[in-house]
C-alpha cells in the first residue's frame, strides 16, 4: 500500500487500528528520522528503535521537560515532569515517586485491588448490554488513585470529576481552573491532617518524604498528585482499552485466557508492545538547531517519539505485527528511557492485569457490538472510543 506521509498529521488525524502502524512503517522503511506532521506543523518521526532509544537518552538535543511546559504546567501546576533543572527533576523526582512504588502501594495492592476492581463491575451486574469502557476502564484506574491517595470513598466521583475537568484545560479552561480550585479547597484539610496524623498512604508518604535535604511544601504535594490524574489515570484508561480490545477482537482469545488466566500477564506485555497507549509522544526540540543521524532539526521543533514504531522495529521484534501471547518482550520503549523513564510502570502493569482478570471473571461470553468504535484511535493517547459488549447466554 503506498502511503501519502505528506498528507498525515500525527495530531489531526486518528490513525485508527493499522492505519497508525502503516504510516509508521513507511516512516520506518526511510529512514530513523523522517519529516512529518503535528498539529498542522512541521515535524520529525523518530520510529526505528535504535534510533528512539539515543533520542530517549539526549537531554541536550531532545529537553525532555519541554513538551509538559507548555501543555500540562498550566493545568497541574508545577511537577517533576516539567522541570527544566535536570538535578531539580532528580531531587523532586526522589520526592515524589516512591509514594507510587513503596508501602502504600505494595499494602493496597495486597488487600484491595482486586475488591476494587469487582467493586466497580458491580456497577453493570445484571445489564445485558454493557460498554466496558465507559462502565469499567474509564473508572477504574482513577478508582485506584484515589484509594492510593487514602481519601474519603464518597469523594471519589468527585474526585474523577474534577480530574477529567483539569485534563481538559485546553478545550475548558474556565471549567478546570474551577475543578482546579475545588480539588484544592478539597485536599488542603486532607494533607494538613496527614502531616499531623500520617497513615499508610500515598500523601502520607509525600508529606513525610524528604531528599537531599528538601520535602514538599502544601502546594508541591497538590501539584504532585494532580500528576497522577494525566500519568496514571489517562494512561492506564488507554492501556487496559487497548488490552480488551484486543482480546474481544481475536476470536476464542476470552475463553482461552478465561481458562487460564496466569497468561494474563502475557497478554499485558504484548499488548504494551503491539498497541501503547502513548504511541507517539511529542517532544519539543531544542531552543536552537540540531542534527540527529544526520538529519538537520532547527529550533523549537515538534519531534515525534514514534514509541509505537520501535514497539514495531522488525529489527528487534521477529513478526511484529504479530499479536503474540508467547513472546518474550524485553526491549519496549513503552515506558520511555532516561531520566523520564516512567515511574508507575509496575502499577500499570499491575491495574491491567487485575482489571482484565476482573472482566473476564465477571463476562462469561461477550460479543462485540460495535467493531469499528472498539478499535484503538489518535495517537498521543491511543484508546478506543468504546468497547460495547452483549453477553451471550449460551
Ligand atoms: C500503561 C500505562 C503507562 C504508560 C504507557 C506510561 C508511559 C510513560 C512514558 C513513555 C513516560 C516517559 C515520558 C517522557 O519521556 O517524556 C512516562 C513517564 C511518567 N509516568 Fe508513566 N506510563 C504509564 C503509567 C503510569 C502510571 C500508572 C503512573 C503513576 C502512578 C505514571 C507516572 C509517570 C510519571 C510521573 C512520569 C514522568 C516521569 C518524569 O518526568 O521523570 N505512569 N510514562
Amino acid at each position: 500500500m503506498t502511503i501519502d506521509l505528506d498528507a498525515s498529521d500525527f495530531a489531526l488525524d486518528e490513525m485508527p487500528g493499522d492505519v497508525l502502524h502503516d504510516v509508521l512503517r513507511a516512516h520506518r522503511e526511510q529512514g530513523p528520522v523522517t519529516p512529518a506532521k503535528f498539529m498542522g506543523l512541521p515535524a520529525f518521526a523518530i520510529t526505528r528503535h535504535a534510533a528512539l532509544l539515543e533520542a530517549f537518552r539526549d537531554n541536550e538535543r531532545f529537553p525532555p521537560h519541554r513538551m509538559y511546559e507548555a501543555s500540562l504546567e498550566g493545568a497541574i501546576g508545577k511537577s517533576f515532569i516539567s522541570m527544566a533543572d535536570l538535578d531539580q527533576h532528580r531531587i523532586y523526582r526522589k520526592l515524589a515517586t516512591p509514594a507510587f512504588r513503596s508501602r502504600a502501594v505494595a499494602s493496597y495492592e495486597a488487600e484491595s485491588l482486586e475488591a476494587l476492581a469487582h467493586e466497580v463491575a458491580d456497577r453493570f451486574e445484571g445489564h445485558d448490554e454493557v460498554d466496558l469502557l465507559a462502565e469499567f476502564i474509564a473508572s477504574f484506574p482513577y478508582l485506584v488513585i484515589t484509594r492510593l491517595l487514602g481519601l474519603p470513598h464518597d469523594r471519589e466521583e468527585a474526585f474523577h470529576r474534577w480530574a477529567l475537568a483539569l485534563l481538559s484545560m485546553r478545550e475548558d479552561p474556565a471549567a478546570a481552573v474551577k475543578a482546579s480550585e475545588e480539588l484544592t479547597e478539597f485536599l488542603a484539610p486532607v494533607v494538613e491532617e496527614r502531616r499531623r496524623e500520617p497513615r499508610n498512604d500515598v500523601i502520607s508518604e509525600l508529606v513525610q518524604a524528604e531528599a537531599e535535604g528538601r520535602r514538599l511544601t502544601n502546594e508541591e504535594v497538590f501539584s504532585h498528585i494532580r500528576l497522577l490524574f494525566p500519568t496514571g489515570g489517562e494512561t492506564t484508561h488507554g492501556s487496559l482499552g487497548n488490552l480488551v480490545s484486543a482480546v474481544l477482537t481475536r476470536p476464542g482469545m476470552w475463553q482461552e485466557l478465561r481458562g487460564n488466566p496466569s497468561r494474563v500477564p502475557d497478554a499485558v506485555d504484548e499488548i504494551l508492545r503491539f498497541e501503547t497507549p502513548i504511541a507517539v509522544l511529542p517532544r519539543m526540540s531544542a531552543e536552537y538547531d540540531v542534527e540527529f543521524m544526520g538529519v538537520d532539526i532547527p529550533a523549537n521543533t515538534w519531534v515525534m517519539f514514534a514509541i509505537a514504531g520501535a514497539n514495531r522495529d522488525p529489527a528487534v521484534f521477529a513478526d511484529p505485527d504479530r499479536f503474540d501471547l508467547d513472546r518474550e518482550s524485553k526491549d519496549l520503549l513503552t515506558f520511555g528511557r532516561g531520566v523520564k523513564s516512567c515511574p508507575g510502570m509496575h502499577l500499570a502493569r499491575r491495574n491491567m492485569t487485575v482489571g482484565l482478570t476482573t472482566l473476564l471473571e465477571r463476562v462469561a461470553n461477550p460479543e462485540l457490538l460495535d467493531l469499528e468504535a472498539a478499535v484503538p484511535r489518535r495517537t498521543v493517547l491511543r484508546v478506543p472510543d468504546a468497547l460495547r459488549i452483549r453477553r451471550r447466554t449460551a
